[in-house]
């Protein structure tokens, strides 16, 4: 099974991408979390630009995306949102398709009480709007993600390792049963 994971943060010690990292790290040998790299080559959305002729990383964006069982995305809060760079990505996605029916699971974390839940409700409405699929508990706010992390991103909280292994769980779950049903 492979599972696309996709950081709303660019920051290269970005605590959101720390959290991928981890949930690699906590799936069974028969799953593969494979970290998407090119959200920064994304250029700006316009309607013309995907109609004329898409741009390579749009192409290979959408490639990753329909060759994943499902995707993983970990964002921070952006002005009560979620970042730029990732609405911008799944702008680019309205027209292609890639999400529709697709199980996803999503993530926020702040260093706030908040832990990103406004960026977590925007991302997850935005998802439902390009009907993917959301499976119940493959969603998790991380409040206080700081304190969290070692300094090389490493989780140091058992019970958010727990939070982490057991919202995964749920979106593997949700390859499983929906793989049964096609
Ligand atoms: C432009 C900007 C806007 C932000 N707005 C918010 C916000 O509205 N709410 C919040 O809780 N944190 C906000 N933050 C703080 C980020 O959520 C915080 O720095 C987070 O840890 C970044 O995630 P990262 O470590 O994955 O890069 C903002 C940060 C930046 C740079």
């Amino acid at each position: 099974m492979n599972i696309l994971a996709i950081s709303g943060s660019l920051r290269i010690g970005s605590t959101n991408t720390s959290l991928l990292r981890a949930a690699a790290e906590l799936v069974p040998p028969t799953v593969i979390i494979t970290l998407y790299e090119g959200l920064d080559d994304i250029p700006p959305f316009s309607p013309e630009r995907d109609r004329d002729n898409s741009s390579e990383p749009v192409n290979k964006l959408r490639t990753l995306l329909r060759e994943a069982d499902a995707v993983l995305i970990c964002t921070p809060e952006y002005i009560h949102g979620m970042p730029g760079m990732l609405k911008n990505m799944l702008d680019w996605i309205a027209s292609s398709g890639e999400f529709v029916d697709k199980p996803v699971g999503v993530i926020s974390a702040g260093p706030s009480d908040m832990g990103g839940s406004r960026a977590h409700a925007s991302l997850s409405y935005t998802l439902e709007v390009l009907t993917a699929q959301l499976p119940e508990g493959a969603s998790l706010i991380v409040p206080f993600v700081r304190q969290k992390l070692d300094a090389d991103g490493h989780i140091i909280d058992p019970v958010l390792t727990q939070q982490l292994r057991d919202t995964v769980g749920a979106l593997v779950e949700a390859v499983h049963n929906r793989s049964q049903t096609l």
